[in-house]
């Protein structure tokens, strides 16, 4: 990075790179309503009792006394009348068992349920049974064929959440997404706790409290809520493009991809993943950019600690991996089928699990039975496997600290 645009960013956030002035703020502006901020408070009980299993959970592998779990952490398909395994999803096999007892005393009739998602009237439990319930797509890293999206689907400016259609996790269109099956999906696909997963909804709560909780995903980009200024991988609101793309914030942009994950460095070599300092030194870069350019700029902590969250994601769930990270974000490789292009002549992918077809090059480790020199299709799982109940609310905000205030240092 330019020395003169780090030490331009450095200034201007000095005023704000104490921790405790950072808290503080984030305490002033972040008031939702009172029903979702008690809800909150209990969330953030049940995570750190899920970080303490987590810690513990980790400490008995060190000493040896239990063994690590096997590496697909995405579990298989389970309802609440076939739960998963107890031994490796000992939570959710008890939930299930529950919820199939709370089916048989309140007479469910999943057809009803139908009914009531055609008409955007999702019955409040049903935020509770979803999670008795997966399609198993995922598991041992079979994600299913990616979907390339089309100009009458919805997308979002989340490339998290659209992979999430792309890969059937929720509808492929987009439309009509119940959040309760959303929540869920990236809980399981991606192993965050259910904590984390619902924190990460919450802001959106308010808004679609009203339409029963049921969207397209386009509607998530709402200014100012999630959606943000000075992100990585899309433009500022004010800037995008509108006349020329209506998609603009929602669909992949390739140059934002190749400047933050670019595949190779100068002289061809690969680029090494990227560490929180990485991602802190490019949300320092963007916001540095789109002060002076964004006349219409706005940015608070909140704001500022939803893209250092989106950074952490990019960490904690695709460890860095700028490959990895390129496929997420929706980059056009060769051979990419169902490729878009924008009134302006730019092409551009759709957001997808990692998947590629990678060669064994010596002293690297392959999967069982596949020699040195041979090529193997790469099954993707998130990198927060090595967490038995995901990636929760403490441990996001701990990666989330670090990386906002080194982007402030
Ligand atoms: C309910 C859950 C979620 C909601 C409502 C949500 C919403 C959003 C929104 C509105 C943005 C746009 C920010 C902007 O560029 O202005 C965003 C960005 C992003 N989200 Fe999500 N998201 C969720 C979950 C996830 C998950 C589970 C992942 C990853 C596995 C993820 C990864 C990302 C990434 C990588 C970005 C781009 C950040 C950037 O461009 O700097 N999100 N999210």
């Amino acid at each position: 990075m330019a020395k003169g645009q780090r030490d331009e960013a450095h200034h201007m956030h000095k005023s704000n790179s104490s921790m405790i002035r950072l808290t503080a703020q984030l305490m002033q502006q972040n008031r939702p309503q009172l029903t979702v901020n008690i809800a909150l408070v209990f969330i953030f009980l049940v995570d750190f009792w899920l970080t303490g299993f987590n810690l513990v959970h980790r400490l008995l592998i060190k000493l040896k006394i239990i063994k690590p779990l096997p590496e697909n952490c995405v579990p298989p398909a389970f309802s609440p009348t076939s739960p998963p395994p107890f031994a490796q999803w000992p939570l959710t096999h008890i939930f299930c068992r529950l919820i199939h007892l709370y089916n048989l005393l309140t007479n469910y009739k999943e057809d009803q349920r139908l009914h009531h998602e055609l008409y955007c009237r999702k019955p409040k439990n049903d935020w509770i049974r979803d999670w008795a319930t997966w399609e198993g797509i995922g598991h041992k890293g079979e994600w299913t064929e990616p979907y390339p999206a089309k100009d009458e689907d919805s997308r979002c400016p989340c490339p998290g959440l659209n992979v999430l259609a792309t890969h059937g996790l929720i509808h492929q269109s987009g439309r009509k997404v119940a959040a309760s099956k959303m929540v869920v999906a990236i809980s399981r696909a991606f192993n965050i706790a259910p904590t984390m997963a619902l924190q990460l909804y919450s802001p959106l709560f308010s808004t679609f409290s009203d339409r029963g909780h049921v969207f397209d995903l386009e509607s998530i980009g709402i200014a100012n809520i999630i959606e943000h200024d000075a992100s990585l991988l899309r433009p500022d609101y004010f800037l995008a493009d509108w006349k020329q793309d209506r998609t603009a914030m929602t669909r992949p942009h390739q140059d934002m991809i190749d400047r933050w994950f670019p595949a190779h460095l100068k002289h061809g070599k690969l680029k090494d993943d990227m560490t929180d300092r990485d991602f802190a030194e490019a949300v320092c870069v963007r916001r540095a950019e789109s002060r002076k350019r964004n006349r219409q700029y706005s940015s608070n902590v909140v704001q500022s600690l939803i893209g250092s969250g989106s950074c952490c994601l990019m960490l904690n769930v695709f460890g860095g991996k700028v490959l990895d990270l390129r496929e997420m974000a929706g980059s056009v490789e060769r051979d990419l089928p169902g490729v878009r292009t924008t009134a302006s002549g730019e092409d551009y992918g759709y957001e997808r699990m990692p998947a590629r077809t990678i060669k064994v090059k010596e002293g690297e480790q392959a999967p069982e039975g596949c020699p040195m020199g041979k090529t193997y299709k790469q099954k993707w799982q998130p990198a927060t496997g090595k967490w038995m109940f995901g990636m929760t609310i403490v441990q996001a905000l701990w990666t989330t600290f670090n990386i906002e205030m080194r982007a402030r240092a």
